[in-house]
């Protein structure tokens, strides 16, 4: 009896952690065995094969890597490709101009002859993927130091790459999965001419701007339409006008039937990273010490352009892409302080720590493997933090949109590097054509005026927060004299004035060094270049290699204490399946927020005197005369919703699939309550923000006038 008992207990156990739905993003190679019968449960009615196959046409083949970073997909049989406004931001914005401005005023092909190119934007495709552990696991052993162990797995790895790629056009890697334990052969196909079809104007596309950025109830039509072109063999081909429309082996059927609370939901896409498994000491350091002292630095960034964008239009359009990238994390990390904090995360971590430690201790085996980890995280933590916010800090002020003349005069520190080690002349010269090129798209979205108030107060809050032995000897000199310093600096730089530098570049010889070298910019990017790679790179790689060794044997520990559990490993970047429900949620006590926003709600926001709440006329005579066309419901057009999926960063412009299979929505963001969920998922609080896929078809074809592309497209009513 008490045999049957345990036996029935286990099960129950079993299948109630199995029945956990809305976390976890899962190998689509993987869900036959892992995740289709909750699939099926939750009502998803096509097959695991239907999602991920080698064999035949899938959806796999229709959804892609959208440029660097976000995820795309097909809606056509002429490779024309769906993803969000914002992913297609910076090829939009390079086609503008203030006298053609498609940010503002939106673009659309009319024709196919109108579609706009793209340089250096590409989609990549899976082609398939491999479980390699075996293999790379084989040729290594716990006697290995860490170095050796990267070694080996890296060289292993690349053997594995050439191979896989041997006599085809694929590109292909090799990535880690639960931070080492596992690993994957990923083989991609990149196409290199992707055209602009359509977006709208930002007031759409962006409506909410970084006001409602990361937040529910939203609508923004965060969407933009592109097309794939490929050589007449439908293979990837270099930009050529001639080139045919990519006929993909499989695109996406668009549902018209809305969606409902409690429907089915997939996101199929490229996750970038979450952090799932950490210490709480991980948590700690975050919340504590880095997130506070980065976000107080951008505080300040967005002061000085959003004042200077708000003075100056052109100033708008310049800065438009940055200010968006600057705002984007600084307003993740508010949310993640918040969400975890409600969760009351650390002591959640902390509780199960405690349960892991015992557990480990319980037999010599474990405790010889997994006994010592969290005491050592204790002990690596004060100085891993200390060194990620130095070199966070670093990047923040003089590189990573800090003051941009001295992030564009490291990217010239290569030249002395290649002059004094001999490179042949024409090396030389092809370094110096591409920073031309760097350079002059530098030049079309800077202003010096925003770069000397940027560089005057982050140098002071450099002051503030740095010890002095990171300060720059320029800074050291200067001190006290900050203006004084950044007046010289800006008469003199070549790196905040486009003709100097054009003249400096086209004249370029190698007797031009000297004088790049008494540049202050450049002398303030070699000094603080040399800072990092003496006081911070070093020690940072090293502290990095011993917390990468006790992830991969934490993670281990943690999938041997969840046994019989199936673990996600955490996103890197590579293609998963998350998939949940449609459901509102209670952001705060006595509020509940329902799963869908509707275009009224535009129109309730809309305001003048509010740069992002600006309503384009036509959307609002639409509006007036319920011109909805068969997009509507019951009189309203629904504009965005949520739902239940665990998405990250680089899931934006993924495919928001039916039960059916059928496309109903374009991933772009998530609640502002829920963002934590990079770190820790609440199914309560955590939601993915989809573009409602009607509103994008209503947008085409009432808005926009296009909807002649409608024809190419699969719909279902
Ligand atoms: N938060 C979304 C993401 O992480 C959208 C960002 C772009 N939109 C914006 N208003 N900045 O990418
Ligand atoms: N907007 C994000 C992106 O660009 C997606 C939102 C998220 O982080 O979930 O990928």
């Amino acid at each position: 009896m008490k045999k049957l008992l345990t036996s029935l207990l286990l099960s129950w156990l079993i299948a109630s952690s199995l029945l956990r739905a809305d976390e976890g993003m899962w190998i689509p190679m993987l869900l036959s065995r892992f995740n289709i019968d909750i699939m099926h449960r939750e009502g998803f009615k096509l097959t695991a094969e239907d999602i991920y196959s080698i064999n035949k046409a899938s959806m796999k083949d229709a959804v892609m890597i959208f440029g660097g970073g976000c995820t795309a997909e097909l809606i056509s049989p002429d490779g024309l490709l769906i993803t969000n406004h914002h992913c297609g931001y910076s090829s939009i914005q390079r086609h503008s101009t203030v006298e053609h401005d498609y940010l503002t005023n939106g673009f659309w092909a009319m024709s196919r002859a109108e579609e706009l190119p793209n340089p250096g934007l590409t989609v990549t495709f899976l082609v398939r993927m491999e479980d390699v552990s075996q293999r790379i696991l084989a040729k290594v052993n716990d006697r290995m130091s860490e170095e050796e162990r990267e070694k080996t797995v890296r060289e292993e790895s690349q053997k594995i790459v050439a191979e896989a790629v041997k006599g085809t056009i694929y590109k292909a890697q090799v990535k880690p999965f639960y931070l080492g334990n596992q690993y994957f052969l990923i083989v991609q196909k990149v196409y290199k001419d992707v055209r602009l079809v359509g977006a709208p104007p930002s007031a759409i596309g962006k409506f909410g701007g970084d006001t409602d950025n990361w937040m529910w109830p939203r609508h923004t039509g965060d969407f933009s339409l592109f097309r794939i072109y490929a050589g007449k063999d439908n293979e990837p081909a270099e930009y050529a006008k001639g080139n045919q429309p990519y006929h993909p082996a499989y695109y996406f059927p668009i549902s018209l039937k809305g969606v409902h609370p409690g429907d089915f939901t997939m996101v199929f896409g490229y996750p970038g990273s979450t952090f799932e498994y950490e210490p709480s000491y991980h948590l700690q350091m975050l919340v504590d010490e880095l997130y506070p002292k980065l976000i107080s630095i951008r505080d300040k960034k967005l002061e000085i352009i959003n004042a200077a964008q708000n003075a100056d239009p052109k100033v708008r359009i310049q800065y438009a892409a940055k200010n968006a990238r600057i705002s984007n994390s600084w307003k993740r990390w508010k949310g993640e302080i918040r969400g975890l904090d409600k969760l009351d995360a650390i002591a959640k971590k902390q509780a199960f720590e405690k349960k892991f430690q015992a557990w480990a201790d319980e037999n010599p085996r474990r405790k010889a493997k997994y006994g010592s980890l969290l005491e050592e995280y204790a002990k690596l933590y004060p100085d891993y933090g200390r060194y990620r916010l130095n070199s966070s800090y670093i990047s923040e002020v003089f590189l990573r949109y800090g003051i941009e003349a001295v992030g564009l005069a490291r990217s010239f520190l290569v030249l002395e590097d290649m002059i004094s080690l001999n490179y042949p002349k024409e090396k030389v010269k092809a370094q110096v054509e591409a920073l031309k090129k760097r350079t002059e798209m530098f030049f079309r979205d800077y202003d010096v005026q925003v770069d000397q108030q940027l560089f005057l107060a982050l140098l002071k809050m450099y002051e503030e927060n740095m010890p002095q032995e990171y300060w720059p000897a320029s800074l050291l000199k200067c001190q006290g004299k900050e203006e004084k310093y950044m007046k010289t600096f800006y008469r003199k730089t070549l790196f905040a004035d486009s003709a100097k530098m054009r003249q400096f570049l086209d004249g370029f010889s190698a007797s031009s060094l000297k004088k790049l070298k008494k540049d202050p910019a450049y002398m303030l990017a070699d000094e603080v270049s040399g800072i990092f790679a003496a006081k911070i790179s070093t020690p940072l790689q090293q502290l990095e290699l011993k917390k990468k060794r006790l992830d991969r044997l934490y993670m281990a520990g943690q999938l041997a204490y969840h046994q019989g559990e199936h673990l996600y490993p955490d996103a890197n970047f590579t293609l998963r399946v998350t998939y949940g429900q449609v459901k509102g949620y209670e952001p705060r006590d006595a509020v509940y927020y329902l799963h869908l926003s509707t275009l009224k709600g535009v129109m309730e926001k809309d305001n003048p005197a509010i740069y992002d709440y600006h309503v384009p006329e036509k959307l609002k005579e639409l509006y007036r005369n319920k011109d909805f066309g068969p997009y509507g419901e019951k009189g309203r057009m629904p504009v965005c919703f949520i739902a239940t999926n665990h998405t990250t960063g680089g899931n934006s412009g993924s495919p928001v699939i039916d039960a059916e299979g059928n496309l109903i929505g374009v991933n772009f963001d998530r609640a502002w309550e829920g963002v934590m969920s990079d770190l820790m998922y609440n199914p309560a609080q955590c939601r993915n923000i989809s573009l409602d896929i009607r509103y994008a078809l209503f947008l085409i074809d009432k808005y926009a006038g296009a909807g002649y592309l409608l024809k190419e497209m699969k719909l279902i009513r």
